[in-house]
C-alpha cells in the first residue's frame, strides 16, 4: 500500500509526531512492485521497528519505506551449527526468543533489544557482550533505484562498532532477509560486568541460551526504559574511543572511569560521562538523559526535536568542556 502524509508517530519508539509524505508499506515480496512508482530523486528511509530512528521535524519530505515481512526458516545445518534466516519485519526480541528455545546459541546476550531483524545489521546492534556481527552469516537486499537483489556477505557489510555499510547509505537499500549462523551447543560469553555480577549475586549456574536471555532480559528491563512508556532510542551516543595518553590523564582525576580496551584506543562509558556533568536524570521541557541509564534520551511526552537537538548539544559541549571528549550520535537523526 502506499499513503500520502501518513502519520508515523506510532511506528517510532521516541513518539515524534510526525508525518511522511510517501509512505510505502511493503509486506512481501509483490508490494516491492510498488516502488516502480517512487520518485527515489526525493529522500528516502527505510523504516521497519523504528526503534533507532528520530524524526526532527514533523513533516518528512521524501519517502519512507515501512518493511513488514514476516518468516523464519532454517536454511542449512550440519551436527554443530545451524543457518538460520529471517525476513526483516520479524521482531528481534522475538526472534531471539526464538533461537534460545530451540537451544541455539550465540545470539543470546542479544536478547529484549527493541526494533527488527532487518536494522540488526544495519548499526551492528551489540550488549552484553555480543555484537550482531558474531553470528551475521549474510543477507538479501533489494536496491531501489539498480531494482536488482544482492546478497550481501559478512566482510562485503564492513562491520564496526555500531556500524556497516547500510548506516549512511544516501539512497538505502532494502534489507529483506537475513541469515545467522548460530551454535548448536551453548557457548556462554558471561564476562560482561553488568552479566557477571547478576550471576554472581543470584548464585546462579547457566546452562542454557534461554537462561541468559532471560537475565538480559531482567537486567534490561531494570535499568532501560520501556519505549511503550517512555519514548526513547535505546543509547542516543556512542561510547566513545581515545587514546591511551588521553585516557591516562582522565585516569589520574577519576580513578574510577569505566573503560574497555577496543582496537582503537580506550572505549569510554558515555552513560558515566554524562552522568559526571549533572545530566543524568535531569528534564529539560519534555526531553532529558534517562534516571536510571544516562546515556539514554527519553521523550517525557510531547518532545520537539529542536528540544532533542538542544539537549544533545548541550551534552555534547559539557563533555567537551570537562574531558575534552567529543561524543558522536548512535541514534539515526531524520530531518
Ligand atoms: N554508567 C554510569 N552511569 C550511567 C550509565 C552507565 O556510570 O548512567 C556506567 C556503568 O556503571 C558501567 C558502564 O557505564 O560501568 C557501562 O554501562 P552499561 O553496561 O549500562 O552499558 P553502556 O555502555 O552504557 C552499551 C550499549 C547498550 C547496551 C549496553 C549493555 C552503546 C552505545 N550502548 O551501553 O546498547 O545495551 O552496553 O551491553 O554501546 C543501544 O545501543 O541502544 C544500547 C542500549
Amino acid at each position: 500500500m502506499i499513503y500520502y502524509n501518513f502519520d508515523i508517530k506510532n511506528l517510532n519508539s521516541f513518539n515524534l509526531p510526525c508525518k511522511a509524505k510517501t509512505f510505502i508499506e511493503i509486506d512481501n515480496e509483490y508490494d516491492i512492485q510498488l516502488l516502480e512508482n517512487i520518485d527515489f530523486t526525493k529522500r528516502t528511509i527505510i523504516l521497519a521497528g523504528g526503534s533507532n530512528s528520530v524524526f526532527t521535524n514533523s513533516i518528512f519530505d521524501g519517502n519512507i519505506i515501512h518493511i513488514k515481512n514476516k518468516g523464519i526458516k532454517i536454511i542449512d545445518q550440519t551436527e554443530d551449527d545451524i543457518i538460520i534466516e529471517a525476513s526483516s519485519g520479524e521482531d528481534w526480541g522475538e526472534f531471539v526468543r526464538y533461537c534460545v528455545k530451540q537451544n541455539y546459541s550465540g545470539i543470546e546476550n542479544l536478547a529484549a533489544i527493541p526494533g527488527s531483524v532487518g536494522a540488526s545489521p544495519v548499526q551492528n546492534i551489540g550488549a552484553y557482550g555480543m555484537e550482531v556481527k558474531d553470528v551475521f552469516y549474510n543477507c538479501l537486499c533489494f536496491n531501489p533505484i539498480k531494482k536488482e537483489w544482492k546478497t550481501y556477505s559478512r566482510e562485503e557489510c564492513n562491520f564496526d562498532y555500531r556500524y556497516s555499510i547500510f548506516k549512511y547509505q544516501e539512497t538505502p537499500e532494502i534489507i529483506w532477509k537475513v541469515r545467522y549462523k548460530l551454535s548448536k551447543h551453548f557457548k556462554p560469553n558471561l564476562s560482561y560486568s553488568a552479566l557477571a555480577s547478576e550471576i554472581q549475586r543470584l548464585n546462579l549456574e547457566v546452562n542454557s541460551p534461554l537462561q541468559v536471555c532471560d537475565l538480559v532480559t531482567d537486567i534490561r528491563n531494570s535499568k532501560l526504559p520501556n519505549p511503550k512508556e517512555l519514548g526513547n532510542a535505546g543509547s542516543f551516543f556512542k561510547n566513545p574511543v581515545i587514546s591511551p595518553e588521553h585516557f591516562q590523564k582522565l585516569k589520574e582525576a577519576y580513578p574510577n572511569i569505566p573503560n574497555y580496551p577496543s582496537d582503537k584506543g580506550i572505549k569510554i562509558a558515555a552513560g558515566w560521562l554524562i552522568e559526571q556533568t549533572g545530566y543524568k536524570g535531569k528534564q529539560i521541557g519534555n526531553v532529558g538523559m534517562h534516571s536510571k541509564q544516562a546515556l539514554v534520551m527519553v521523550n517525557y511526552g510531547n518532545a520537539q526535536g529542536s528540544e532533542i537537538i538542544t539537549l544533545a548539544n548541550k551534552v555534547i559541549e559539557s563533555i567537551r568542556e570537562k574531558f575534552q571528549i567529543e561524543l558522536e550520535i548512535e541514534a539515526h537523526l531524520i530531518y
